[in-house]
């Protein structure tokens, strides 16, 4: 419903930004870095503004141990710097530092619907028959996900596929916003899906997303695995017995091969159909050993710069903790204006 419009301001055009997040609630998988690392990495150097987060409020979502988590953390951050990630030209940081996302989460559970959240797919897959007895901050989750992307005003986000609906929301909830209160405040996001790896496949099973809480360590390739380890799950990854198609078309209903190719293509940063005109009649025997090559090329300087990293948990500390005092210093003042529109009196000196 809309209110009286005394904080109704005039159209301002939101300056581009990007904003996207990781949980830090388990290794890093090869969907991780397909999907959004490596197309973070992207952005950052096309020269737009990007800002990347560890959001460790939200893996707190389920159980976490806390060594771990912390563990996971400092592992998450020496990924995105293996990467490719500057801390210097990105800002880099750990979601709970910065309180800003917080508080705006609590607005935005004030804005969110019981039937918008309801609907989450996400969260459905996650509850299972348990819905009963998950966490309160698992159903309100993709509210904390829109108030990580408005808290900075961010116009994109580069995502994996499964992130879609959850995008869809955070403009739902800032379109809410802005009607209710009658103000332009709150930019509507765009979805960066792009790539020929916006959703990564098990490796046992080609209709299953590749997922950091699959029992099975053979599902996926971890960002810690070594090279040995790559090039064994490749070989023995599901497959049908039919060589590679000389179309794009011929993939169609072979979930797994067409999982294969894309994660060669999105690696070798070339398209599918390239791959698929490399690679026309070839069997899984002769495509599965150039996969695990250029797979191993790709993420074991990755994996071994995270290593170098990791051995300085002090350092990567201080990247956290100097990247969230630069998204505190954008994020504050766009918080501020939030609490003026919602009515709040700030009125506490210092
Ligand atoms: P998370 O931690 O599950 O995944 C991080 C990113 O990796 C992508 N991804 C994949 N992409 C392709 N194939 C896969 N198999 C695959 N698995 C994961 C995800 O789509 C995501 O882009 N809710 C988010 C974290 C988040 C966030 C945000 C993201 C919190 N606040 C604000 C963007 C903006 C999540 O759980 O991602």
């Amino acid at each position: 419903m809309s209110t009286q419009a005394s904080a109704v301001q005039t159209p301002t055009p939101f300056k581009p930004r990007i904003f996207s997040g990781i949980q830090p609630s388990g290794g890093l998988t090869l969907g991780n870095y397909l999907g959004a690392l490596k197309r973070f990495v992207e952005k950052q150097d096309e020269g737009i503004e990007t800002i990347y987060c560890l959001v460790d409020m939200h893996a707190i979502t389920v159980w976490q141990d806390p060594a771990k988590l912390r563990q996971q953390t400092r592992e998450g951050a020496a990924a995105f710097i293996a990467a490719g990630i500057d801390p210097a030209r990105s800002i880099l940081f750990n979601q709970s530092q910065v309180t800003a996302h917080a508080e705006l989460g609590w607005i935005f559970n004030c804005v969110a619907r019981m039937g918008w959240m309801s609907r989450m797919t996400q969260f459905k897959d996650k509850a299972g028959k348990n819905s009963e007895n998950v966490s309160l901050g698992l159903f309100a989750y993709p509210a904390l996900m829109a108030a990580d992307i408005m808290a900075y005003h961010a116009t994109m986000v580069p995502v994996g596929e499964d992130q879609k609906q959850h995008l869809e929301l955070t403009r739902d909830i800032a379109i809410k916003f802005n009607n209710d209160y009658g103000v332009n405040f709150f930019p509507v996001v765009e979805p960066l899906i792009e790539g020929a790896a916006t959703r990564v496949m098990s490796l046992r099973d080609g209709t299953k997303k590749m997922s950091k809480s699959d029992p099975s360590d053979q599902s996926r390739i971890n960002l810690t695995d070594d090279a040995d380890a790559i090039a064994a799950k490749i070989r023995k990854a599901k497959t049908d017995p039919e060589p590679l198609p000389d179309s794009v078309e011929g993939l169609k209903d072979r979930p797994e091969a067409r999982n294969l190719v894309n994660i060669y293509a999105a690696l070798a940063g070339h398209t599918v159909d390239q791959v698929i005109r490399d690679f026309a009649g070839a069997q899984f025997g002769t495509f599965k050993p150039a996969l695990a090559d250029l797979a191993v090329a790709k993420l074991a300087p990755i994996t071994a710069e995270m290593n170098r990293l990791m051995a300085d948990p002090g350092e990567i500390d201080r990247i956290l903790g100097e990247g969230a005092e630069r998204a505190d210093a954008l994020a504050r003042p766009i918080l501020e204006q939030v609490y003026d529109i919602t009515g709040m009196i700030r009125s506490r000196r210092g």
